[in-house]
């Protein structure tokens, strides 16, 4: 056969290779001399350097080398730019953005990266564009493959493992870096199995097995662990079945889930045209499944011919009842019995399987004369999947039933729903067959109860219009006075006739890059090109004002705010303005108020850092323990820099927003006595000297000049490598990549 095997079918220039993982699986071996889980083998197998990595599952920082990147648009925009500003020709591995979660009406900054299609087409970036689906349906029809090692700027990436890729949720800095041709991190993952024994069948579906997961490891328990789904029960799931489960993992903090490559992953590449993927898997299958004896650091075992189907909620998704006692937990918590609206599709579960499926119960209530009693909506999840369900009639069976067919993109998933049928505030329950079902994230009403199920419950329960009807067991009454139960739904796992491509709505970047520019708005507010940081000018720092003394706690949030900041992600002057504004300075207790050592007057902080970054002077931040902990929000650290900060001295740092600061150039060091955190004084003058000989390892040292003209030293360690030390002297990671590829 072939040895030459694409990725993708959009990418004919860009090969999978398997040799990579078999050569770096000899060397891993070698030293580590013990049986290999499923998910080991696919990551060793892409690390980057096997002989010397440290590894150990939950303790090591692996260096991997992915095949590939996916960006959704509301993440993508900050890592995009950053990309841009590298100046680089192309990126260093395949990388496509998706639109998808942000709607036309909202869609701002987006909408005019959008409109510059031509981002793909000067940096060689597949682009999908609004209308073509969720990221990770297309993923999964057009760039997952087993054994490949992918990371995505979405927490719901995990879907790929349906087909057996090891597919992680990322944060935009990740995304650059492996953009930019740099390694990505990940802490060695643990590996926790759930072993399925017996047969999926009746109103049992794969989204119940990992309702069923999620109840028993909660929201936390698969914090640092790869879920990898061993066993006979596996032969019995579809491949869009296995990847609903993966994709669901994301709701028990897994890093990722994933599935051992088989015949129904076989029959899902065929059927997306991808047969030679399928012939090459096949000759490296003895590395797509684990050894024998595999250890895992915890076991699971579900019997698939025993288990119920479940539902999850409300408002946690981990929160897991059995359908047969679910009506005596709806009147024992007084949850609102009347359901309002059941929403099927989404990333998670919208299969031409899962649409079959549902039509079969839609029909069988058609039958019966019935309509739907609650609202009923359907979100495909691809073009494909929408063209493919319309040319085969489910659509008409939806909206016959009273369905609204919605657009292809994340809609009332991620809260873009007008929803009009209650009011704000007012309690009501809804169920759907997404993932998650935190307060407010489908409508922004905190007493909706959003609960989570299998579509073929959602459709079910939208005929009965009532959150404590049993399909399995209760009867409803047909127009002809007459009760009725459902069938078992059936559907098709592959459409017979094929798949319906639909409208094409894939840009591929074009073969010659040279003609086509990048057009930002110079007036969008959303959306601003931006510029590399400068190197480091290689004098030492003197006089250098404290910006903020931070007292307590000081996650990424208080760094850098969500909420409405968000809509300027891709404005880094804009979001910028909201630096620091959550720290508490320790001077006068308040947040956002500090004062100018120059000017001598009080004001919000990113305000006072633009002043000294506009009169040439660069600035510190002192902080308490553990500073930027939280989520690895990458602009916590692009606005301090933007902002012309210098360096960061804290007690502690979070490790990734150490490495982040580190990556955006600036310093980030921490106390060698952690109590020398009290002699600074918020007025104080200071010095960092020693960065003449910037070593690895070597301490420097603060002199704080007080008011009263008293002086201390003091000594800072830090925790740059060698090659960390080159970004801080170019200005940034993303400098250094630019300039070594124009070498
Ligand atoms: Fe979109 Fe919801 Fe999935 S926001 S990516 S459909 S989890």
């Amino acid at each position: 056969g072939a040895t030459k095997v694409p990725m993708s079918n959009l990418e004919p220039n860009a090969y999978i290779n398997y040799q990579r993982i078999e050569d770096n699986l000899a060397i891993v071996r070698d030293r580590l001399r013990r049986p290999l889980t499923l998910s080991e083998k696919i990551v060793y197998g892409h690390l980057d350097d096997p002989h010397h990595q440290d590894i150990e599952r939950g303790t090591s920082y692996l260096k991997l080398r992915p095949d590939r990147v996916a960006c959704q648009d509301a993440t993508a925009q900050m890592a995009i730019l950053q990309f841009m500003s590298a100046g680089m020709d192309t990126a260093a591995v395949p990388t496509t953005v998706h639109c998808d979660h942000l709607i036309e009406a909202q869609i701002g900054g987006v909408k005019d990266l959008a409109r510059a299609k031509d981002i793909n087409k000067e940096y060689g970036l597949g682009f999908w564009r609004p209308g073509s689906g969720i990221i990770h349906q297309i993923i999964l029809e057009n760039y997952a493959f087993p054994g490949g090692l992918m990371i995505g700027t979405d927490s719901h990436t995990p879907n790929a493992g349906g087909l057996g890729m090891v597919a992680c949720g990322v944060g935009g800095a990740d995304a650059v870096d492996v953009m930019a041709g740099l390694p990505w991190e990940l802490k060695c993952p643990k590996a926790i199995q759930v072993n399925l024994k017996g047969k999926i069948g009746g109103w049992t579906t794969p989204k119940d097995v990992i309702l069923k997961v999620a109840g028993i490891l909660t929201v936390k328990g698969g914090t640092g662990a790869i879920v990898e789904y061993t066993g006979s029960g596996v032969e019995s799931l579809s491949c869009t079945g296995m990847a609903t489960i993966c994709n669901m993992g994301a709701e028990i903090g897994a890093t990722t889930s994933l599935f051992p490559f088989n015949h129904r992953m076989v029959d899902y590449l065929n059927a997306t045209r991808r047969e030679d993927i399928a012939n090459y898997a096949k000759r490296f299958q003895h590395n797509l499944k684990a050894d024998e004896n595999a250890e895992y650091d915890q076991t699971i075992e579900i019997d698939l011919s025993e288990l119920e189907p479940h539902i999850n909620g409300p408002f946690t998704p981990d929160l897991a009842t059995p359908i047969s006692k679910f009506a005596a937990e709806v009147e024992k918590n007084n949850w609102p019995a009347d359901l309002k609206v059941a929403l099927i599709g989404s990333c998670t579960n919208s299969s031409y399987e899962d649409m079959t499926r549902s039509a079969s119960i839609v029909k069988e209530a058609a039958d019966h004369g019935l309509q739907t009693k609650s609202k009923f909506t359907v979100t495909p999840g691809s073009e494909q999947v929408r063209a493919t369900i319309e040319r085969d009639g489910v659509i008409k069976a939806f909206e016959d039933a009273g369905g609204l067919v919605l657009a292809n993109a994340c809609g009332p998933c991620i809260g873009q729903w007008d929803r009009r049928d209650v009011k704000k505030g007012e309690s009501n329950s809804i169920i759907t067959s997404y993932n998650r079902n935190f307060t407010g994230r489908n409508d922004a009403n905190p007493a909706t109860h959003a609960f989570v199920a299998s579509p073929d419950v959602v459709t079910a329960m939208a005929f009965a219009g009532d959150l404590r009807f049993n399909p399995l067991t209760d009867t409803l009454t047909g127009t002809d006075g007459k009760p009725f139960k459902f069938s078992d739904p059936s559907g098709f796992e592959l459409p017979p006739r094929g798949y319906d491509a639909g409208e094409n709505t894939f840009q591929a970047p074009p073969e010659d890059r040279a003609s086509v520019q990048v057009a930002v708005s110079p007036t969008s507010d959303r959306l601003q090109l931006l510029k590399p940081f400068k190197p480091w000018d290689g004098k030492a720092p003197t006089d250098l004002p404290i910006l903020i003394k931070v007292k307590g706690k000081c996650t990424t949030d208080h760094i850098s705010a969500g909420g409405p900041w968000l809509k300027y992600r891709g404005h880094l002057e804009n979001i910028s303005q909201n630096c620091l504004i959550g720290a508490i300075n320790i001077e006068n207790e308040e947040a956002n108020k500090v004062k100018n050592q120059i000017t001598g007057e009080y004001g919000g902080v990113p305000q006072t850092a633009a002043y000294y970054r506009d009169h040439g002077i660069k600035w510190v931040v002192v902080g308490d323990h553990n500073y930027g902990e939280g989520s690895s929000r990458e602009h916590a650290a692009l606005e301090p820099r933007f902002l012309g900060g210098l360096a960061i001295i804290t007690r502690s740092f979070a490790r990734i927003h150490e490495t982040n600061l580190k990556k955006q150039g600036m310093l980030a060091l921490t106390f060698v006595n952690p109590e020398d955190y009290d002699k600074v004084q918020p007025s104080d003058r200071v010095d960092i000297v020693g960065l003449e000989s910037f070593a690895p390892g070597k301490n420097l040292t603060l002199v704080l000049k007080h008011q009263d003209g008293s002086k201390e030293e003091i000594p800072l360690a830090h925790s740059f490598n060698e090659g960390q030390i080159e970004w801080f002297k170019a200005g940034s990671a993303l400098n250094l990549m630019a300039a070594r590829a124009k070498e």
